[in-house]
């Protein structure tokens, strides 16, 4: 057994080496796929032996039984907030009174202090409690003197070790910092709540926040959330302590917290000054928010010396960036037409200077989300542009709600063609409904037209297609076939050689086959695969445009989704014109026979047509028989159900007659089908 406990204590150290190597040092000794065949390896042996878990274990990160509600913790030593400084001048103000309180104590005779200098990380405050050197108790900050204990959630944050490092690690401490949420884990959570209809987070800490208030611990480990250490409470005094900040803060990184790494001493204002500017430069390049910096008087005994004033320390500043969030009002909620056919909102708002622009429009994405947002003509709305990221509407400030405005409906039309909006069951997005006719759609939907898998233009490329639509040469796929040898070879880059080209490759692009004229309409919803079904079950397009919802749903693969979408697009006025153009252009194809719709009563059965048919010719007749199951071949043999006999049929009958095989004539053939 003992031999055992050493192999688990030794797994454990190496676990904790690694996270330490990873999260704290920034500098991976193993890869993920060796970390986890470690970890594979310690739930192995725990499994088996249960009595070996502790709660120190890299294992028991994974989150617990929910609980019914938080536990509070009262701080031992309060948690403090910080005074704010806005502009350069409000940070020399505060400097000035640090150099005249400590020359006033005559503890300085320079006006240069040292200041350690710290990202403002823009998370929520928590407190972490290892006694032993074993984390024991994570809590909030709550009002600053009682908070909430979140231990459970707190353990399933990797950043956060479970267990100090070394051995010289003082028998109660409590670190203090920040939880955040990193910028692409916010962004990818919002994804996954939107897709799931759930709380949309306006901004990473709320995410933060909102993760770590989960009274479910096994929704918390599934939320990208880190820590960075930024000071201590409590501490016992078996350990020496440096005598300033940053020794203490080298001091817990050696103990295996995460210090952030832009943190750096800074001495005096233009010291401050530059790392300012540098570190606002860097601030969009982060992979986590920040709203500012965090100056603090690094020697210890200079803090104690300058002491508190209210809640704030008199020794720290935070000097604030400009803001990500501003408030403005919706002067008008317009509709956007997309290259796909997307109706979407746009808030107009009065010009507002956000995250370093100025920010006049703002996506509300879809019904669903002004719904949410419950945002209204006039209403005061929070905007937030955070880096390259859109303007957002995080919220509507419904204190300045002004009146009774009117809620926003979609429209029923696209505001472009006219054609009817729609909005399938189960869709978010409401779509004009007149793909090839709809101007805001043109280049994307004779694109589509033109692309391998549809009418298979050669030639025609992207780039050719929006210059032919810039030029004023073609409004729809239907105009393609209208172009004239002389307009080609005027425009740019193209010659008489490659204009010649085009035209052939259009002429020889009329003839297609149904399935691919279908596709290459560019019905939402509707496509190869669904293309080649629908011309699989309708003899003609007339007979598709005219198919009512109930036959379009008894074809297998067809839901309600792609069934509305062809019968409104046939239904288009404008559509049925561009289809009747192209018709005229004389794009045909084959007539295929409806080949699944009918009962296949001859399935099995094996044909031979031989001699000449009088109403239909061979081919037909073969086609026929196939529609219904059966199987033609060329040569009678053994296998041959029966020959069908027209005019002059010649030695196949005389094969027919010698192996037994029932012979048909032509009307016996029809009585079949
Ligand atoms: S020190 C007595 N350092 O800012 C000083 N705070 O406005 C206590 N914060 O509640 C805080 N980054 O949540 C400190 N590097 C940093 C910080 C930081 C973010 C937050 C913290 C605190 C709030 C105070």
């Amino acid at each position: 057994m003992s031999a055992l406990l050493a192999k688990v204590n030794k797994l454990k150290d190496e676990l904790n080496h690694h996270n330490y190597q990873y999260y704290v040092l920034d500098c991976p000794e193993i890869s993920d796929s060796g970390y986890d065949k470690l970890l594979r390896e310690l739930q192995e042996i725990e499994a088996q032996y249960p009595e070996l878990v502790t709660p120190d274990s890299p294992t028991q990160r994974v989150g617990a039984t929910p609980l019914t509600e938080f536990n509070s913790v009262k701080h031992e030593m309060p948690m403090l907030s910080l005074a704010n400084a806005f502009s350069d001048k409000e940070f020399s103000e505060f400097n000035q009174r640090v150099v005249d309180l400590l020359i006033k104590a005559d503890v300085c005779n320079s006006s240069d202090i040292k200041y350690a200098a710290e990202p403002k990380l823009d998370g929520l405050a928590i407190s972490l409690l290892y006694e032993k050197g074993i984390l024991v108790r994570g809590a909030t900050r709550g009002d600053g003197s009682t908070g909430e204990d979140v231990t459970q959630n707190i353990r399933t944050i990797e950043t956060i070790p479970l267990k100090l490092l070394g051995n010289k690690t003082p028998s109660r401490l409590e670190v203090r910092g920040e939880v955040i949420m990193d910028k692409k884990g916010f962004e990818k959570l919002n994804q996954v709540q939107r897709k799931n209809n759930e709380k949309i987070f306006a901004n990473p800490r709320n995410a933060a926040a909102g993760s770590l208030r989960q009274l479910d611990s096994r929704i918390t480990a599934t939320r990208p959330l880190s820590f960075f250490c930024y000071g201590i409470g409590i501490i016992s005094d078996d350990v020496a302590l440096p005598d300033t900040h940053s020794g203490i803060m080298a001091l817990l990184k050696s103990w295996g917290m995460r210090v952030n790494p832009e943190s750096k001493v800074v001495v005096g204002v233009s010291g401050a000054d530059s790392y300012y500017e540098n570190l606002l430069n860097k601030r969009e390049s982060l992979e986590y928010e920040i709203d500012g910096i965090v100056y603090k008087v690094d020697n210890l005994a200079q803090q104690k010396i300058l002491g508190f004033v209210a809640r704030a320390p008199r020794w720290a500043i935070a000097r604030k960036f400009p803001a990500h969030e501003e408030m403005t009002r919706v002067l008008g909620i317009d509709i956007q037409v997309g290259r796909t056919g997307a109706l979407t909102p746009v808030a107009r708002l009065e010009p507002v200077f956000v995250g370093g622009v100025t920010v006049s429009n703002a996506t509300l994405h879809n019904q669903d989300e002004i719904e949410r947002l419950d945002i209204r003509v006039g209403d005061t709305v929070v905007i937030r542009r955070a880096g390259d990221v859109i303007p957002q509407v995080v919220n509507v400030v419904l204190s300045k709600r002004e009146g009774k405005p009117r809620k926003f409906k979609m429209p029923t039309h696209c505001p472009v063609c006219g054609s009817l909006a729609v909005r399938n069951e189960n869709e978010v997005v409401t779509s004009c409904s007149g793909g090839l006719f709809c101007e805001a759609q043109g280049k994307q939907a004779i694109i589509h037209f033109a692309s391998r898998k549809a009418m298979n233009i050669d030639g025609l490329g992207d780039k050719l297609i929006e210059l032919l639509v810039d030029e004023g040469l073609i409004k729809t796929s239907a105009d393609l076939y209208s172009l004239t040898h002389e307009q080609l070879a005027g425009l740019e880059r193209m010659g008489d050689k490659s204009a010649a080209k085009l035209l052939n490759a259009l002429s020889q692009s009329k003839q297609t086959s149904f399935a691919r004229f279908i596709f290459a309409l560019g019905i939402h919803d509707v496509g190869e695969t669904t293309a080649k079904t629908l011309a699989e079950n309708f003899q003609s397009l007339e007979e598709l445009e005219l198919a009512s919802v109930d036959e379009l749903l008894s074809i297998r693969d067809v839901g309600p989704v792609v069934a509305n979408n062809v019968m409104t697009f046939f239904k288009q006025k404008h559509n049925r014109e561009v289809i009747d153009a192209l018709l005229d252009a004389g794009i045909h194809w084959p007539k295929t026979s409806p080949v699944s719709k009918q009962a296949q009563t001859l399935a099995g059965k094996t044909f031979v047509i031989t001699g000449t048919l009088s109403d239909m010719s061979r081919d037909e007749a073969k086609q026929a028989l196939q529609a219904l199951g059966a199987k033609v071949t060329g040569s009678v043999s053994k296998k041959t159900d029966y020959v069908v006999a027209g005019e002059s049929p010649g030695s196949k009958v005389d094969k027919a007659q010698q192996l037994g095989v029932e012979i048909l004539s032509e009307a016996q053939l029809k009585a079949f089908l």
